[in-house]
């Protein structure tokens, strides 16, 4: 017995009753370790992954083609910075007791402990590449992240409230830079058909593997256990093909995987399975921007230190 009279098993079993009643639980509540731990894997990944994938972005807003696509990319960029300092605010919360701060957030990307997505590890050559980002990435990211709106955790459902609200304008702006080049010159088409190819791989594995447990990973039935996400990886990787496959072939381009069909008995895509050893190696930051980025964001990391000590109150009270 502790000190408010409950046991720990008391605590869980009410803890479960709670998620299975469908309350949201807040940061000051009772949790289980698990529970807290596979929130802040899972928020601090999307947090720094919304930093990490403005990068690829930032490089195409001085190259932008027109003032209104700059205007538009820049908002966008600014955008998924507030993305992630909404999010690492909610981890700040949850990793308080833990006595962990939002500079070992930090720390913990440099050192490589915390992974950021293996999309925003790949190149952005080209302007189809921006808006292919916008389109397909944002619109995969739409699909994760709907599914979560329902999260039992309060502080992150409601932060997701607001940022599929912003990611479907992303979409958006994704979809009208994708539409006018595929309506454009031979050399525009080309330019989207070739970002299509660089980017089908990584957008299967934005999903994660389908079989999670053959691959020693049992956070999917954790996160489905106390109610923060209902469905698999495989399922929002099916959603993702239903919803953008034929948006896709609609605009005249091609799938680089000649055995993607649906299957009506199987009541499935079929497809050819990205390398998941490549998957493994891109977010162990082997990618091919990966050191890159990581770089960039430790300089400016670095060269914003004074503003955080200026915003600091353990200066003002010491
Ligand atoms: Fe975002
Ligand atoms: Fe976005």
């Amino acid at each position: 017995m502790n000190q408010s009279g409950s046991t720990e098993q008391e605590k869980y079993e009410l803890f479960m009753n709670r998620i299975k009643a469908g309350e949201k639980i807040e940061a000051d509540d009772w949790m289980p370790e698990e529970y807290r731990k596979v929130l802040i894997k899972l928020i601090s990944m999307h947090g720094i992954s919304e930093i990490m994938g403005a990068l690829p972005e930032k490089e195409w807003v001085p190259k932008a083609p027109s003032l209104k696509r700059k205007l538009g990319i820049m908002a966008k960029v600014q955008d998924e910075m507030g993305h992630g300092q909404l999010l690492l605010r909610v981890t700040e919360d949850l990793m308080k007791p833990l006595g962990r701060t939002r500079e070992d957030i930090m720390n913990d990307l440099f050192t490589g402990d915390l992974k950021f997505h293996n999309v925003f590890h790949m190149e952005a050559p080209t302007w189809g590449d921006a808006g292919l980002i916008g389109w397909l990435v944002d619109g995969a990211a739409i699909i994760t992240q709907t599914n979560m709106l329902g999260a039992s955790y309060g502080p992150y459902a409601r932060a997701l409230k607001r940022i599929c609200a912003e990611e479907v304008f992303h979409a958006q702006h994704g979809e009208a830079i994708i539409m006018a080049l595929a309506e454009g010159t031979e050399e525009q088409k080309a330019m989207v058909q070739d970002a299509v190819n660089r980017w089908w791989e990584p957008l299967l594995m934005f999903f994660g593997p389908g079989d999670a447990k053959a691959l020693g990973t049992s956070k999917q039935d954790i996160t489905a256990k106390y109610g923060i996400r209902t469905k698999s990886n495989e399922e929002l990787r099916q959603d993702f093909f239903t919803k953008y496959v034929p948006r896709i072939l609609s605009l005249g381009l091609t799938i680089p995987d000649s055995t993607m069909h649906y299957s009506k008995e199987a009541e499935q895509w079929i497809y050819q399975q990205p390398d998941w050893a490549e998957f493994k190696k891109i977010v162990q930051n082997k990618g091919p921007k990966s050191q890159e980025r990581l770089r960039l964001r430790k300089l400016s990391y670095e060269n914003n230190e004074w503003v955080r000590k200026a915003l600091s109150p353990a200066i003002d009270a010491g």
